[in-house]
């Protein structure tokens, strides 16, 4: 058996697996988030491993043998949070997320000074990424900075509670800005801009690759072997690509998790830092892809279902049976500002062109547009990076949604493919490298795309009436920019 972990943002998962790559068991744990300043995001890392450990104590509950007889374990996480560690490896402070924007300012100096780094490091700075979070941390709280010994990512610092090694994998490390993606290997010159050297840095390896073995307490605790591996893993990004066969040149899958992600894998490295896409090393050796990384995705629905007092099942039913053709109300989804294709940490949500007769379901129908439609700008950043779509997978929280998906079909125009079992994405992927890590066998036998649903068509009546409504969508956001700052 492999077990898969995923440190989400909202939950941590954990999956066990059977060698027919069949999911023998599952467990979920969710997970607080605190923002105490306007653009902060936060947890604290000792959450993720409570988080963790409450997994695997479901997990034991639920097949104490099947965990006995695991072979490797694999983690996949949220990118570029810091996690900062002092000389004994405890967290300085909470870790601050993919998703806090307090470093925009650091962000931006970092790009002005060293123009050139964009391309090396895949693309420009943004402030959710972990480089401009350090620049922020020396300027504003000092001590602190002096005080780190070590950056880890945060599930690096779950492999640290299970193995005692600083290790990461390239797909995650590529999220830190500190990468040079090509070479996949640190960047002196970035970690230089930055105030840092690579005794900073945790070791690198492919996230197919064993990065150390569980210490005994561990394998004690929950009755484990010894022996067990850890493999390197995956920033989730890379390990839903994993989880879902997308290894192959050209692959391309929409993730609508927490956030949300248009991914394509490629067999070279192809930066576009101006279509504010992200090209990143992938989880497997020798391949890289591009991303359009948007800020709220799923997190939009959820959202608008708790002020509604709702249960997102069943309003997700009465929308799909209130649905005649695209709402007249357009929702803004930057509720946490926005990355590709913006750039805009100030950006926020905003429903435009509400009436008296305005429904719970018109409201619910226009963010799950409003979603589709900021995955319109990805489908066109990813173009003007070189690399346009005629389909896509889709996994995470919001592919369980058919009428989500059927949607995203008409607003993309292009057919969008459902999969089993796509809910569980990184943690499978993580799964998938772990057995890798112990097997040896090659990435493509084991990286197989899962059992299709189905495939929805886009509606070619719909598509029509969208198109306008993503123009008024983009125009929208373009008039309220200067109000956001
Ligand atoms: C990707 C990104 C998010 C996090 C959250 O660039 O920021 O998807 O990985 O899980």
């Amino acid at each position: 058996h492999y077990l898969g972990i995923d440190v989400g943002t909202s939950a941590v998962k954990a999956i066990l697996v059977d060698e027919r790559q069949t999911t023998i068991a599952e467990a979920d744990v969710s997970l607080p988030i605190s923002r105490p300043q306007d653009l902060w995001s936060e947890q604290d890392p000792e959450s993720w491993w409570q988080a963790v450990q409450t997994g695997l104590d479901h997990l034991d509950a639920k097949d104490a043998a099947a965990l006995a007889d695991v072979r490797a374990i694999g983690l996949s996480g949220q990118m570029h949070g810091a996690v900062l560690l002092d000389a004994a490896n405890r967290p300085l402070r909470p870790a601050i997320l993919w998703n806090d924007g307090r470093s925009y300012r650091e962000a931006q100096e970092l790009g002005t000074q060293h123009p050139a780094l964009a391309r090396a490091m895949g693309v420009i700075p943004m402030p959710g990424f972990t480089a401009p979070k350090l620049v922020w941390l020396a300027r504003h709280e000092p001590e602190t900075f002096r005080a780190v010994r070590k950056v880890l990512l945060p599930k690096d610092y779950i492999r640290l509670q299970l193995t005692g090694a600083i290790v990461t994998d390239m797909s995650d490390a590529a999220g830190t800005w500190w990468l040079d993606e090509a070479e996949r290997d640190w960047s002196d010159e970035a970690l230089a801009a930055t105030g840092l050297t690579r005794d900073h840095m945790a070791i690198l390896v492919e996230g197919s690759q064993a990065s150390g073995t569980v210490k005994p307490e561990i394998a004690r605790r929950w009755g484990i072997r010894s022996d067990v591996v850890v493999a390197g893993g995956a920033g989730d990004a890379a390990a839903g690509a994993v989880g879902m066969g997308a290894i192959r040149d050209g692959s391309a899958f929409i993730s609508l998790g927490t956030s949300g992600q248009l991914l394509v894998t490629t067999e070279n490295f192809s930066p576009a830092p101006e279509a504010l896409v992200h090209s990143f090393c992938h989880a497997v050796p020798g391949r890289w892809f591009q991303m359009a990384a948007m800020l709220n995705g799923a997190s939009c629905l959820a959202w608008a279902a708790n002020l509604l007092k709702r249960d997102i099942g069943e309003l997700l039913r009465e929308t799909e049976a209130a649905y005649r053709k695209p709402s007249d109300i357009l929702f803004l989804p930057y509720l946490a500002g926005e990355r590709t294709p913006h750039n805009d940490p100030h950006a926020r949500g905003v429903f435009f062109g509400l009436s008296p007769d305005t429904q719970q379901t018109d409201m619910a129908q226009s963010v799950l547009e409003g979603v589709a439609y900021s995955f319109a700008d990805a489908k066109r950043a990813l173009e003007q990076a070189g690399t346009p779509l005629t389909q896509a997978g889709i996994i995470g929280g919001g592919s369980k949604s058919q009428f989500w998906t059927k949607i995203f079909a008409s607003v993309l125009n292009i057919p969008i493919i459902r999969y089993q079992g796509s809910d569980k994405g990184p943690a499978f992927g993580a799964a998938r490298l772990a057995r890798l890590a112990v097997t040896g066998e090659a990435p493509e036998d084991v990286c197989i795309a899962p059992s299709v649903l189905e495939t929805v068509e886009p509606d070619p009546q719909l598509s029509e009436l969208y198109r306008p409504r993503i123009e008024s969508f983009r125009s929208l956001y373009r008039a309220l920019k200067p109000e956001f700052t």
